[in-house]
């Protein structure tokens, strides 16, 4: 098996590689003793662009928890690329650490931070991915099923980042994915191909749709913001394209479903009822532990 040089999107990955990651997350998050020590020594730069909870949080703990030291960026002490050059900020970045993790607006920005840096990047979310979210969503799945390649998983909403990473997830790990976007929403192209020819190889299922209904037969039904960080749309406007798609107990019930995903941040009242979000359904709280012990599978694999 190749040794893990950065998570750019989760297209790095072999199926090996990826079943080899969960079970070390499992592994951490079981045993924790045993990888107190396993950065003793490294350090991370925590470099954000955007606004976050879980993703700083999960991070800054987990590697605290493998003894290693996390620096936290935000952009009020000059913003990247405009104080200085991103391949700037890479290079000197890697005069002081050992990692970079960078949630950003566009991709092109980890490809250059990575090429300049020459240390590894990891992709804390992206306009186009979310490679540590479905790593946490896989995690949580793989504990909730088993198997992963007897799990069928509805994705419903805008077929944007956690959806591209779900989609690459899904089809290395030879999982069942529909996805259900309104009309003018579906996943990009470039990153459908991508997802279809790993799933040629995996057996596994990728298909897409506009109809909720399509979503009948999974266990698990996945869904993220109407409007992602970043873009902006009015309050009818978004009723308008995706209200046909909000996820309540009765549209679970109607799907045969028992069971709610999402990376949250969650909107109650659109993609997703608050009754449904605080019921006994909804995963996303083991989601959201999970988000540290699959980074820190991450991190081991990458730096120990
Ligand atoms: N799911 C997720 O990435 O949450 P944050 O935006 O709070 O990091
Ligand atoms: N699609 C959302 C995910 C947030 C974790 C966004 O990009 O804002």
């Amino acid at each position: 098996m190749t040794s893990l040089h950065q998570l750019l999107s989760l297209q790095e990955l072999s199926p090996e590689q990826l079943q080899h990651l969960l079970q070390l997350a499992l592994q951490i998050k079981h045993q924790p003793a045993l990888y107190q020590q396993a950065l003793a020594g490294k350090s991370i730069a925590l470099l954000f662009e955007k606004p976050s909870l879980r993703t700083r949080v999960s991070f800054d703990v987990g590697i605290h928890k493998l003894g290693g030291h996390s620096v936290y960026l935000d952009q009020q002490n000059g913003a990247m690329g405009k104080r200085e050059t991103v391949e700037d900020f890479g290079r000197n970045l890697a005069c002081w650490t050992d990692a970079i993790v960078a949630r950003v607006y566009t991709q092109s920005t980890l490809e250059k931070l990575a090429a300049s840096s020459g240390i590894p990047v990891v992709n804390a979310l992206s306009d186009l991915y979310h490679p540590c979210q479905a790593l946490a969503d896989l995690l949580t799945l793989h504990e909730t099923f088993g198997d992963l390649s007897q799990v069928q998983l509805a994705f419903v909403g805008d077929g944007n980042n956690v959806c591209h990473s779900l989609m690459l997830g899904a089809a290395l790990a030879g999982m069942k994915l529909v996805v259900i976007t309104p009309p003018n929403h579906g996943p990009d192209g470039h990153v459908l191909q991508q997802a279809q020819a790993i799933a040629t190889k995996t057996g596994a299922s990728l298909s897409l749709s506009h109809h909720l209904s399509e979503a009948h037969g999974s266990q698990a039904i996945y869904t993220d913001t109407w409007v992602s960080m970043g873009e902006s749309m009015d309050a009818a406007e978004q009723l308008r394209r995706f209200g046909d798609y909000q996820l309540s107990s009765a549209v679970l019930e109607r799907l045969g479903i028992s069971y709610l995903m999402h990376c949250l941040p969650a909107h109650r009242g659109q993609e997703v009822t608050s009754e449904l979000l605080d019921s006994k359904a909804a995963l996303v709280l083991q989601q959201a532990e999970n988000r540290m012990h699959a980074q820190n599978a991450v991190l081991v694999q990458l730096l120990a």
